[in-house]
C-alpha cells in the first residue's frame, strides 16, 4: 500500500456492547467520518444473534478496508473467552475469524474497555480505565503500553459485592443514580489505593450519570472512544 492509500484506509469500528450494537468509520488518524449506527443488542445475546445482528447494520457503511471490534469480556488473539453479560457460550469463539468471513476484510477483535482506553490515555505513567455500563470494564496502561486483560469488575469491592455488582447498569437501577454515585466516589478511592495510577478515566455509556465532583487525577471520557479507540488495534 503507497502512502496515497494508506491516507484513504477506512477503519470499521464496531463497538458491541451488553444493550446496543455500535458502529462507524474512521479515518486512518482515528477520526469519525461516518454517522454512528446501533441496534440494540438482540436477546439472548447468543453468537448466533449477535454476529447475525452486525451484517446489516454495518452494510450502509461500506466500503471499508479493515474492522475493529470491541467486545464485553476477556479476548485472547481475537478469540473470546469470557462475556459475562451476553448470553449463551461465548468461550473460545474466533470472533475475529467469524468477523473475517462475515465482512470480507482484516479484523482484529479487544476487549471494549482496552479499546475505550486507547481512546482515551496519553501515554505516560500508571493510567487506569475503567467503563461504566451493562458491565464494568477496566484496562491498566504503563507508559502507553497495555497491561491485557485486567478484569476488576468481577472483583470484590465492598459488601461482599463485587465492582460490578455494586457499580454495573442493573446495580444503578436499582439503588438509583445517588447512592450510585456515592458508590463510585468510594471506588475511586480504592483504586488510587490499590493503583496509584496517574490519572483515572472513567467512561462506558454510564459515565453521563456520573454527578461527582472529580478529583484533580480523575476524568470523564466520551463514550466515542469506544468506536474511535479501535484505530489503535492496526498501530
Ligand atoms: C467484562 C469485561 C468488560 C466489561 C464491560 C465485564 O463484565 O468482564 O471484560 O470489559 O464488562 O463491558
Amino acid at each position: 500500500m503507497d502512502d496515497t492509500n494508506r491516507e484513504a484506509v477506512r477503519t470499521l469500528a464496531i463497538d458491541i456492547g451488553g444493550t446496543g450494537l455500535k458502529a462507524a468509520i474512521l479515518d486512518a488518524q482515528g477520526e469519525m467520518i461516518s454517522e454512528r449506527v446501533r441496534v440494540l443488542t438482540p436477546r439472548p445475546a447468543t453468537p448466533e444473534a449477535v454476529i447475525g445482528a452486525l451484517g446489516p447494520l454495518v452494510e450502509p457503511l461500506r466500503p471499508f478496508d479493515r474492522a475493529s471490534v470491541g467486545f464485553p469480556g476477556v479476548v485472547v488473539e481475537d478469540t473470546v473467552r469470557t462475556a459475562p453479560n451476553l448470553d449463551g457460550d461465548w468461550g473460545g469463539v474466533a470472533l475475529g475469524a467469524e468477523l473475517h468471513r462475515l465482512l470480507g476484510v482484516p479484523v482484529h477483535v479487544a476487549n471494549d474497555a482496552d479499546i475505550q482506553g486507547y481512546g482515551a490515555i496519553e501515554g505516560r505513567g500508571v493510567e487506569l480505565v475503567v467503563t461504566l455500563g451493562t458491565g464494568v470494564g477496566s484496562a491498566l496502561f504503563l507508559d502507553g503500553r497495555l497491561v491485557p486483560n485486567l478484569e476488576l469488575g468481577h472483583h470484590r469491592f465492598r459488601k461482599g459485592q463485587t465492582y460490578e455488582e455494586q457499580l454495573g447498569d442493573a446495580a444503578r437501577r436499582r439503588a438509583g443514580n445517588r447512592k450510585w454515585n456515592r458508590r463510585l466516589n468510594k471506588a475511586i478511592r480504592h483504586l488510587r489505593g490499590c493503583f496509584n495510577f496517574r490519572v483515572l478515566y472513567i467512561g462506558g455509556g454510564n459515565s453521563k450519570h456520573v454527578e461527582l465532583e472529580l478529583p484533580e487525577d480523575t476524568r470523564l471520557v466520551r463514550n466515542v472512544r469506544g468506536i474511535t479507540g479501535g484505530i489503535a488495534l492496526w498501530r
